[in-house]
């Protein structure tokens, strides 16, 4: 007869910090601290032995910290939060947009020059035809061996839009597997939902957003002075991921946008011509919809649960988006506006409350409905990527049950789909451009 080796027990004499239940063979592993060398990563586990001498199971549990936090001029020179966690290190590593490269980079050079860190910047064309995996490859290279050879430990520094939050997220996900960064978002998608998510990617061929991995920023600084120079468009596309929140999660922040949405897009969020109460309301509705959407997506980290709200609106558009070149956020509004007119199709939703959902977001000249919604194959096969990509189980698609609060429809059959569809066309065939938004359309050159 073979001897199984080694036998769990037997370890217990080399290691101090085992603990063994005799009965169920179970190891439990915490690493000791004094051999930690991650602030931000820890990770403990179990191993469970069948006791056959021919295998065991481990599960692993860690831990992923991270801060999200609204500063007010980041690279102020008095501003202390970049340089305390940059001057022990030596040295900052930053991939910044390089639009952004091109507005702020001196104030970024000023502000590390103030505080003799050495800065090791690179400026990333971010458009969104730059998300792809070649781009991935150019953030590697300089990170890389041949470029700063970043440590493992060492965050990044990442400052840019929601393009560049997802590829320089992916590509420090990447680099030795896992290497931590600090993401200033500065527009309004990367400041309140792209950049603290902790989903990083590259589009695919088809579907966008479709390759990647979950690896959250360590830190997210957030400061709307950036949104000063944001165009006015990128400010009214950012709204929609708010909306969302608020539809789905947080009343008073819908309450919030109804009274100060449009004054908010306007002023870039209180940054130009705007009293210090209208600061206040922008600081509240930045807190609110980070809040409302980290709560679930960043305690959710593999998204292996499917009570997402943050997710209503974005069921169909993943495909019709890219075909339809609209504004990520408009084809977010149409999707969430679409989605209050198949809930009331459902008996989910009154009709008033659709027309709140609705009238929201056109105040504020995001689209309510695009002519690519009669695609039905188009909307089917969209359909069934989700259903794929969210687990077999269903559909799993949020829709609103009021104001604040949504339920998962798992089954949307084809004749539902077109019924809604076609009486969606028909409330908006009355408002103006057919329910059109502006600026709807992506364009890479910008909106300017
Ligand atoms: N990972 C996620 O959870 C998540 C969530 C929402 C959106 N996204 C992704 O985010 C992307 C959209 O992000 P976005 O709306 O930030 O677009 P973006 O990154 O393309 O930025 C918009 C434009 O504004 C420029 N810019 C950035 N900051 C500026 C500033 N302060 N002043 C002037 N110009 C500035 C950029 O160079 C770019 O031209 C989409 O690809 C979307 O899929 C990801």
């Amino acid at each position: 007869m073979v001897q199984a080796k080694p036998h769990p027990q037997e370890l217990t004499e080399e290691l101090k910090n085992l603990t063994v239940s005799e009965s169920e063979q179970i190891i439990q592993f915490n690493h000791p601290e004094k051999y930690r060398t991650s602030q931000w990563y820890t990770g403990h586990g179990e191993i469970t032995a069948s006791g056959n001498g021919r295998s065991f199971e481990i599960s692993a549990t860690y831990t992923l910290k991270g801060e999200v936090k609204l500063v007010d001029g980041v690279f102020e020179p008095d501003n202390p939060t970049l340089a305390e966690v940059y001057s022990s290190r030596g040295r900052c590593v930053a991939i910044v947009d390089q639009t952004v490269d091109e507005l702020y980079g001196d104030a970024l050079r000023r502000y590390f020059e103030f505080h003799e860190i050495p800065l090791k910047l690179f400026a990333c064309r971010a458009w969104e035809s730059d998300k792809t995996p070649e781009t991935v490859h150019r953030i590697l290279a300089f990170l890389g061996k041949d470029g700063c050879d970043v440590s493992r430990n060492e965050p990044v520094l990442v400052v840019g839009g929601g393009v560049l939050s997802d590829v320089a997220g992916l590509a420090c996900s990447l680099q030795h597997r896992r290497t931590p960064y600090i993401m200033v978002g500065t527009t309004v998608v990367a400041a309140i939902d792209a950049g603290p998510s902790p989903r990083t990617c590259t589009n695919g061929s088809q579907f966008k957003n479709s390759i990647g991995a979950y690896h959250p920023p360590v830190l997210t600084l957030v400061d709307r002075s950036f949104f000063r120079t944001l165009a006015t468009g990128h400010v009214r596309n950012g709204m929609a991921e708010i909306i969302k929140m608020a539809v789905t999660d947080d009343p008073i922040l819908f309450e919030l946008m109804e009274e100060y949405g449009p004054r908010l897009v306007d002023t870039h969020f209180a940054t130009i011509d705007a009293d210090e109460e209208l600061g206040k309301i922008a600081d509240e509705v930045i807190y609110r919809a980070l809040f409302s959407y980290m709560k679930h997506e960043g305690t959710n980290m593999f998204e292996t649960y499917q009570d997402r709200p943050h997710a209503y609106g974005h069921t169909w558009s993943p495909r019709f988006e890219p075909a339809a070149k609209l504004m990520h956020g408009h084809s977010v509004t149409v999707g969430m506006a679409f989605g209050a007119s198949l809930a009331v199709e459902m008996g989910w939703l009154g009709t008033q409350e659709r027309d709140r959902i609705i009238n929201l977001c056109r105040s504020l000249g995001l689209s309510v409905y695009h002519p690519i919604l009669s695609d039905i194959d188009l909307m089917l096969e969209g359909q069934k990527n989700m259903r794929r990509k969210r687990g077999e189980g269903g559909l799993w698609a949020p829709l609103p049950t009021g104001i604040g609060a949504c339920d998962y429809a798992q089954e949307v059959s084809s004749g539902l789909l077109q019924t809604a569809i076609e009486k969606h066309k028909q409330l908006c065939s009355s408002f103006p451009n057919g329910g059109g938004g502006k600026e709807m359309y992506l364009s890479d050159l910008g909106l300017e």
